[in-house]
């Protein structure tokens, strides 16, 4: 098949088709492993379904939310029939029961110990808060479970030029002690289109 791996050909390719193919909200009913998969992750609110919605420009496919704890299952994405980007629901949202955190966990469990299809997974970092306690024990997760994550910096646009740098260069500090991590953190903003383009040549050596 074609490659996307250069600019223009990676943004017609994530811009292109692209429908709701499944939502799962348990570990039995995840959908057949078809095509590579890439997951988008963090803790509640960090704007993972915004950032799918820039990769793809398509800003209704997933629902956005100020209120945290909007996306509550795992929702697959399908791409030109060659890739799956799948949107997570994320962790740390405070007034989450403990049933639902119980639930969560066998769900995001039994999705990243076993998928052979999944070629990535992004974890993304407010750029306002950097790495919390949770994002470091879910990172802990990833490491036992060995699955290659990449990071993704968020809202970029909300902090100062000169505390950007200083954020990046702690997120990679901390991730390149962990076994499976990309070295390199990605900026971005997906209200302001920043770093969407980087975000997508890199992922575009994931579609077959
Ligand atoms: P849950 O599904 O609830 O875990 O949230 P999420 O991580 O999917 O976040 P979502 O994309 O719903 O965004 C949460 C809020 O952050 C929304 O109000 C978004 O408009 C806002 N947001 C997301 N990305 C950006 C960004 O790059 N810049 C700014 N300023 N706001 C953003
Ligand atoms: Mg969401």
């Amino acid at each position: 098949m074609a490659s996307v791996a250069t600019p223009k050909k990676a943004e017609a390719f994530f811009t292109g088709n692209c429908v709701f193919a499944a939502g799962a909200p348990t570990p039995e009913s995840l959908p057949a492993e078809h095509f590579p998969e890439i997951a988008f992750i963090g803790r509640s609110n960090v704007g993972k379904s915004s950032l799918v919605n820039a990769i793809t420009g398509k800003n209704m496919l997933a629902r956005v939310s100020n209120t945290p704890g909007r996306t509550q299952q795992l929702n697959f994405f399908r791409l030109g029939d060659r890739m799956m980007l799948v949107d997570m629901p994320g962790y740390g949202y405070a007034k989450a029961s403990k049933d639902a955190i119980y639930d969560w966990n066998l769900l995001i469990d039994a999705y990243l110990k076993d998928r052979g299809t999944l070629k990535r997974l992004c974890l993304l970092i407010d750029a306002r808060h950097g790495i919390k306690e949770n994002d470091r024990e879910f990172m802990h997760k990833l490491h036992v479970y060995a699955v290659p994550f990449v990071t993704i910096i968020t809202k970029t646009d909300k902090i100062k030029k000169t505390e950007l740098a200083a954020v990046k260069a702690a997120v990679e500090n901390e991730i390149k002690k962990i076994g499976p991590a990309w070295p390199t953190a990605f900026l971005t903003s997906s209200e302001k289109g920043i770093g969407i383009d980087e975000v997508r040549l890199f992922l575009a050596q994931y579609v077959e």
